[in-house]
């Protein structure tokens, strides 16, 4: 998705903005641009990669302190330089940028060309810098009131980065529905859609919400309310470390998140664990609220809902309350029908996917309880949630997720352990044995990281041809194949499906041909024979089987490549199986010379229905 960055301050705005781009470029683009106020406000653009933008401008000598700048990913109207912002109204007194989605653009258009205006882009960006400079214009109103009064105006999803020609010293902002922060150090002020694009400058930021706007001056930030009233924000500041969005050396950023799951893992563990005692309180949802719920509804997309999937089995099973799991672009459409004592668990790692903060609100709106399990402070589902769990895996930068993931995961399981004590389901003993063992999960991702990377990266380097893999398991294991599946055709453009192991011979067997790729997750000891056995049916069919497995566990008649993991309880395979799976995607998609960080089409946060 797109990304917005901001600078009004002493130093000069162009280096600034073309960093803070730079570390936007996760988000997904294909184009980009910057405006910078020197004596006038000049804009470059150009289509593709930020390299091609910096050619543009490396002659320039640009000296302006203070400018705006954008990554664009498409929406209306196709990538292209004259698509790309900033866009400037038609006398050129607004310069804008925009992320989001303008719904009624259509109706404004009309209602601007009835006004003389005229349009040379597709975009509903240049639609909205008109209708600012519209209301501008017509009641000579400053800055604020245009705003506020475009506010009211529009429909849709935006955070905008306006320059006035008028107001020189001055960058405007407001945001409904997408993603905006700002920044504030001894050298200026910063806006940003994403944390990453200023760390470096500051740890010190405002959260700005829904429906307000906001005027960065060189050295102070003014809040304002939709009636144009100054409002007061209290400055917060961000504990994510600079390092943790850069490489370091790493040659991917994908690599690097999966090497720092131990890490981030022991920290989300210990946040909420301590002296064998688990303490979810800082999310304020208490045991008299956990003891009178009666369902559980967890919503997700992608991977966080493959989370959710493994949640479903683990929760339902420890704490006996019925769950359901949910896609949110489904849930947020169907009027599902709740139970009023039930809890809604919002999972996600930006805490900004559409569809999963439509959801929460559908939630909201029937009177149920929400919990989001969120990665980024300060994230609209993480405000907007009436209890939040934080998952403390730090900035994830790589399109494909794997630290977050991993400690979303985490965090499932300690809220079922949790839930299930409070609910007496579990006895003291049960409690204590299952703490003990969560803390040793991240040393056995250790384990396979040291163990199984050599022999997974040689083995990936074989399977960069293939069209298809399947991956197959049962409850947890199926779970985690889902996940598996995603990861790889995600960045690796290889056709993957997951199937629960029993279900294949319904249908989908049909397309195992010889050489087929299958992996077989195998950890439940219940159900083992049975993933076994469905193995060797894919098998017979000429397939090459890996399977990931405790050493325990028999798979020598299947496998052609077995991937062994250390043993831990049931509830917790997930958290090691899914590493090397992550590994093989990672690869796998290597040996193919593909961008792993940066898929095609993909965005990190998926902020458009
Ligand atoms: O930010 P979220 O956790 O809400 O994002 C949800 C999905 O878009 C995300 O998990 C996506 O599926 C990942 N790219 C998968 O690696």
């Amino acid at each position: 998705m797109c990304g917005i960055v901001g600078y009004n301050g002493k130093k000069k705005a162009v280096d600034i903005l073309l960093d803070g781009l730079s570390k936007l470029e996760y988000r997904g683009y294909d184009s980009a641009g910057i405006a910078i106020k020197d004596k006038n406000i000049e804009i470059f653009k150009a289509k593709g990669k930020l390299i091609n933008l910096q050619d543009k401008i490396k002659d320039k000598n640009l000296k302006g302190t203070i400018g705006i700048g954008h990554t664009r990913w498409a929406t209306h109207g196709e990538p292209s330089e004259n698509n790309a912002h900033p866009h400037v109204s038609n006398n050129g007194n607004v310069t804008l940028v925009h992320n989001g989605i303008i719904e009624n653009y259509q109706e404004l258009i009309q209602k601007l060309e009835k006004h003389n205006y005229k349009f040379y882009s597709d975009t509903d960006t240049e639609v909205l810098t008109n209708i600012i400079d519209y209301y501008y214009n017509k009641y000579k109103i400053g800055p604020i009131d245009a705003i506020n009064r475009t506010m009211v105006r529009v429909r849709g999803s935006y955070a905008i980065a306006v320059m006035f020609k008028d107001y020189p010293d001055e960058i405007w902002v407001a945001r409904k529905d997408s993603p905006m922060i700002i920044g504030q150090n001894d050298d200026g002020t910063y806006v940003a859609s994403d944390v990453p694009a200023i760390l470096k400058y500051t740890k010190n930021v405002y959260y700005i919400d829904n429906l307000e706007a906001a005027c960065l001056k060189k050295d102070k930030v003014i809040f304002y309310d939709l009636n144009g009233d100054v409002i007061k924000k209290e400055m917060q500041e961000i504990k994510w470390d600079v390092s943790a969005a850069e490489k370091e050396g790493y040659e991917h950023f994908m690599i690097k998140e999966i090497y720092e799951q131990p890490e981030v893992i022991k920290k989300t563990i210990n946040s909420y664990i301590q002296d064998n005692t688990i303490d979810i309180s800082r999310s304020n949802l208490t045991q008299e609220e956990i003891k009178d719920i009666k369902e559980i509804y967890i919503i997700a997309c992608g991977s966080a809902y493959h989370v959710g999937v493994c949640a479903q089995y683990i929760l339902e099973d420890l704490t006996k309350i019925p769950v359901r799991v949910e896609i949110a672009s489904e849930f947020r459409y169907r009027k599902p029908l709740l139970n009023k004592k039930g809890l809604a668990i919002i999972i996600s790692q930006s805490g900004e996917t559409a569809d999963s903060l439509a959801a929460l609100r559908e939630a909201k709106n029937a009177g149920i309880k929400t919990l989001g399990i969120i990665n980024v402070v300060g994230s609209s589902i993480a405000r907007e949630a009436d209890h939040v769990l934080y998952t403390l895996a730090g900035p994830e930068i790589a399109v494909a997720t794997t630290k977050a993931f991993s400690t979303q995961l985490i965090i499932t399981y300690i809220l079922a352990i949790e839930m299930a004590h409070v609910k007496r389901k579990i006895n003291k003993k049960k409690y204590l044995e299952l703490i003990k063992e969560i803390q040793t999960i991240p040393d056995k991702i250790k384990n396979i990281l040291e163990d199984d990377t050599n022999n997974i990266q040689k083995l990936s380097s074989k399977f960069s041809y293939v069209h298809d893999a399947f991956y197959i398991g049962r409850n947890l294991d199926y779970a985690i194949s889902l996940e598996g599946s995603l990861k790889l055709k995600e960045v690796s453009y290889i056709h993957s499906e997951a199937y629960a192991a029993g279900e294949l011979k319904h249908g989908t067997i049909s397309l195992i041909e010889p050489n087929t790729l299958v992996i077989g997750v195998i950890t439940q000891d219940e159900i083992y024979e049975k993933t076994i056995s469905n193995l060797v049916e894919v098998k017979s069919r000429g397939a090459y089987i890996i399977t990931v497995n405790p050493n325990k566990i028999d798979v020598n008649k299947v496998a052609d490549f077995t991937i062994n993991i250390p043993e831990t309880n049931k509830y917790f395979y997930p958290s090691l199986t899914v590493i090397p799976l992550q590994l093989l995607s990672y690869y796998i998609t290597v040996s193919k010379g593909l961008d792993v960080d940066k898929p095609r089409n993909l965005a990190k946060s998926v902020t458009v229905e």
